[in-house]
């Protein structure tokens, strides 16, 4: 070989090594600076415009208004729209006809599931089973992106500990450390663990930044107004877990933080997520945030839209007010180039990540969409993950699991209904497919079991409440009888049955977004007809369906058995009949505390010490207490009962001193002394003895979901380390401090055992 050509082939072949080895990122500099310097400035402004038009493709192509502000480029991503086809068609008129051919980011609010939806997110934090929630999210990805959808606005991660907010029904609890678990293990389900490498990652979007949990009064879109202190030692961690574990993208809350809002809150959104976190996604509005800045009193849309963008909120969702201003505002001297950009290069970079530029139909897979949506696997993990969340609030004289054979009446207002199953926020789900409470648990006990249906009675007395709890097609059939004429005709079924299968509660859409309530026990004319049931004198389960904790006290009193099933998803009812029927036993526990009225709330199990802590004798003057009512809850964070039982030893230390550098075990023997198999979820708890600042009188730090056979022993370890013990204090300095521990383990945050650890 000439020694030229030798020459010409080994720089070849150094420079193809030294652009593999590039790193990807810079590759992805190159090629947006590139394309960034073709841009007119309404093209970028055009990235930064999100909008939603519904299905805008029916057949020739379009909405005009889209279609026409797509090809001019002034369209960076579009959201809730459901089909590959129509997606694939929208994406073709922005590569075929756009001058720049960039293509457009496809979002959803795929939340619990796509077309098979999985239990609402506060269900399935009470599996507390991290790979059965990744594996949810994992599916959730796998049909979504078949059907041309690339980007989820979940998870939601927001600390919830008010259950008057609608909106608890989407979050994962009250506690930070369990939130961050599901924040990881959700990301990681959408977003794969190779840079979107598949063309079934998706990218999540970590939502509702910040705070939107401690909405003042459980009100939806009220402040939340709260320490630093507290912010960072709990409402801020799941966030930036979610964020350590690579979340391509943020939402901003629509409260406002301290006088802020959100969207125009330039500490929070750059100086918390961005030189804090070190955050290197793009943040998004929610659904007309920027637009709702006008009514927060933060200006005309042309100064809110400047706020924000300056505030580092990067895309517009559906206000149109950077679309229509943001180029004057430039013009004006009002906001830089180097801002426009700034959030222009955050969103293509996000379309490049995912591989849009390479192929702008990754995630368009008609044929794939009918093999991979809603598949029989698909739907027995479902089906498996559902039973897993319910959690046992009581079953006395271990009523469940019922027998078959034995006639039951079921009795409810949502005993038979489908559209009820899924719960709020399923937007990609077929209502009518998922089976009824009565068939699931016909299904489960078999053709010798005899089940009388009756109504009993509508979801409330009032037809406008009831109107205002079942939208978005979940209407529950309203029936026009008198509300006597529905319990006489219950009480007639009931009384030729063995048993009552009670389901009622809340309909789907009393929780979730815009649905706060003051009233949070079960509503008022089920109420009525669950204690006309229980005088029957039959044994009477209650198969109770909610999106939030209620207030129980009287069926915790009256009631023999309480299964708390929450909305369970496609598969809920199956896995009710799985549970009833003691196919499954049930295993979930309680991420929000249950309080006994609404005047105890916010109730929540890692509170504060307080100078003057309650006694144990009842009210006493000059206590933190109340002179009505206990501090205590009804069912505390953690709880949840099986059909077996579960017996704790003393929790053992492997050391009772250690310092920084080292670490402890704590060890535990957990023996199963009931007569089923059955799994449990095992919880360490931290308590601070003595602090440089208040400290909270527990913490989760750790939890175990174990199986173990009737009769077996299991000893389960937890490793404590100097991390562990770290918080912010009074100057938000994270650190650990010297001192004595005390080191629980137990079923739930209020049954412990308990052992001093000192951290030298
Ligand atoms: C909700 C978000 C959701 C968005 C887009 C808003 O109303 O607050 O959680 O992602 O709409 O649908």
């Amino acid at each position: 070989m000439p020694k030229k050509l030798l020459a010409t082939l080994l720089a070849c072949a150094i420079a193809v090594a030294l652009h593999a080895q590039q790193p990807k990122d810079a590759k992805m500099d190159v090629f947006i600076t590139q394309l960034m310097k073709k841009m007119t400035i309404d093209e970028k402004i055009g990235q930064l415009n999100l909008q939603t038009e519904g299905d805008i493709v029916t057949g020739s192509g379009g909405n005009s208004l889209s279609t026409e502000r797509i090809k001019k480029g002034l369209v960076g991503g579009m959201f809730n729209i459901k089909g590959a086809a129509k997606i694939r068609a929208i994406q073709k008129i922005a590569v075929e006809q756009s001058r720049l051919k960039i293509p457009v980011l496809f979002g959803m609010d795929v939340i619990h599931g796509y077309e098979t939806v999985f239990p609402i997110p506060l269900g399935l934090a009470c599996t507390w089973d991290m790979p059965a929630i990744e594996q949810s999210a994992r599916i959730a990805a796998i049909e979504a992106s078949a059907d041309g959808i690339c980007w989820t606005f979940s998870p939601m991660v927001d600390i919830t500990r008010d259950p008057r907010w609608g909106r608890v029904a989407e979050a994962g609890g009250e506690d930070p450390y369990l939130g961050g678990q599901i924040a990881k293990a959700m990301v990681t389900g959408y977003q794969g663990r190779d840079n979107f490498s598949s063309n079934t990652d998706i990218m999540s979007c970590v939502k509702h930044f910040a705070l939107y949990g401690a909405v003042e009064a459980g009100r939806d879109y009220n402040p939340a107004d709260m320490s630093t202190f507290r912010m960072f030692n709990d409402y801020l961690y799941p966030y930036q877990a979610a964020i350590d574990a690579g979340a391509g993208s943020v939402m901003a809350s629509f409260n406002s933080v301290n006088g802020t809002p959100a969207h125009a809150n330039r500490w929070l959104l750059t100086d918390v997520l961005r030189k804090q976190w070190d955050f290197k996604g793009f943040t998004v509005a929610d659904y007309d945030g920027v637009g709702e800045l006008v009514s927060h009193g933060m200006g005309n849309i042309q100064q809110v839209s400047a706020r924000a963008l300056k505030a580092g909120l990067d895309v517009d969702m559906v206000s149109e007010g950077y679309l229509s201003t943001l180029k004057k505002s430039y013009q004006e001297g009002k906001v830089t180039l180097a801002e426009i950009d700034a959030a222009c290069r955050r969103m293509l970079e996000a379309k490049y990540k995912l591989g849009l530029f390479a192929n702008p139909y990754k995630y368009c897979h008609e044929s794939r969409a009918s093999k991979s949506v809603y598949t029989p696997e698909h739907l027995a993990i479902a089906r498996k993950t559902a039973a897993e969340s319910f959690v046992l609030l009581k079953n006395a004289q271990n009523l469940l699991p019922l027998k078959p054979g034995k006639t039951i009446a079921v009795i409810g207002p949502l005993a038979n209904t489908r559209s009820n199953m899924v719960g709020t926020w399923s937007v990609a789900a077929d209502l009518t497919k998922p089976a009824t409470v009565v068939e699931g648990l016909q299904a489960a006990a078999g053709p010798d079991t005899k089940i009388i249906y009756a109504k009993g009675s509508n979801l409330f007395a009032d037809s406008t409440l009831e109107a205002n709890g079942t939208m978005f097609g979940r209407k529950l059939n309203r029936d026009n009888r008198s509300d006597a004429n529905l319990r006489a005709e219950a009480i007639q079924a009931a009384d030729k049955a063995d048993v009552i299968v009670a389901v009622m509660g809340e309909a789907s859409e009393m929780s979730g977004e815009s649905s706060s309530r003051t009233d949070i026990s079960i509503p008022d004319v089920q109420e009525d007809l669950l204690k006309e049931l229980v005088k029957t004198g039959k044994p009477v389960v209650l198969v109770l369906f909610t999106g939030r904790p209620l207030t129980l006290v009287w069926e915790d009193k009256n009631v023999p058995a309480i299964l708390n099933v929450w909305f369970g998803g496609s598969e809920a009812a199956n896995a009710i009949g799985d549970v009833v029927y003691g196919k499954v036993s049930p295993s979930g526990k309680l991420v929000s505390t249950f309080p006994r009225s609404v005047g105890q709330i916010p109730l929540y199990y890692n509170n504060f010490s307080t100078g003057r802590p309650a006694s144990d004798h009842g009210f006493e003057k000059f206590r933190s207490n109340y002179m009505d009512e206990k501090n205590a809850p009804l069912y505390p964070f953690g709880y949840g009962l099986s059909y077996t039982h579960f017996a704790y030893g003393d929790v053992k230390l492997s050391a009772s001193e250690f310092s920084a550098k080292s670490n402890v075990t704590a060890a535990i023997e957990v023996k199963n002394d009931g007569e089923d198999d059955g799994d449990e979820i095992v919880q360490l708890y931290i308590h601070q003895r003595v602090g440089s600042a208040v400290r909270p009188v527990k913490e989760l730090k750790g939890f175990q979901r174990i199986h173990l056979k009737a009769g077996e022993v299991k000893t389960v370890r937890f490793t404590i380390d100097n991390d562990m013990l770290k918080y912010y204090n009074a100057e938000l300095a994270y650190k650990a401090e010297p001192g004595d521990f005390d080191i629980m383990i137990g079923t739930n945050s209020r049954d412990v055992k308990s052992a001093k650890l000192t951290l030298k």
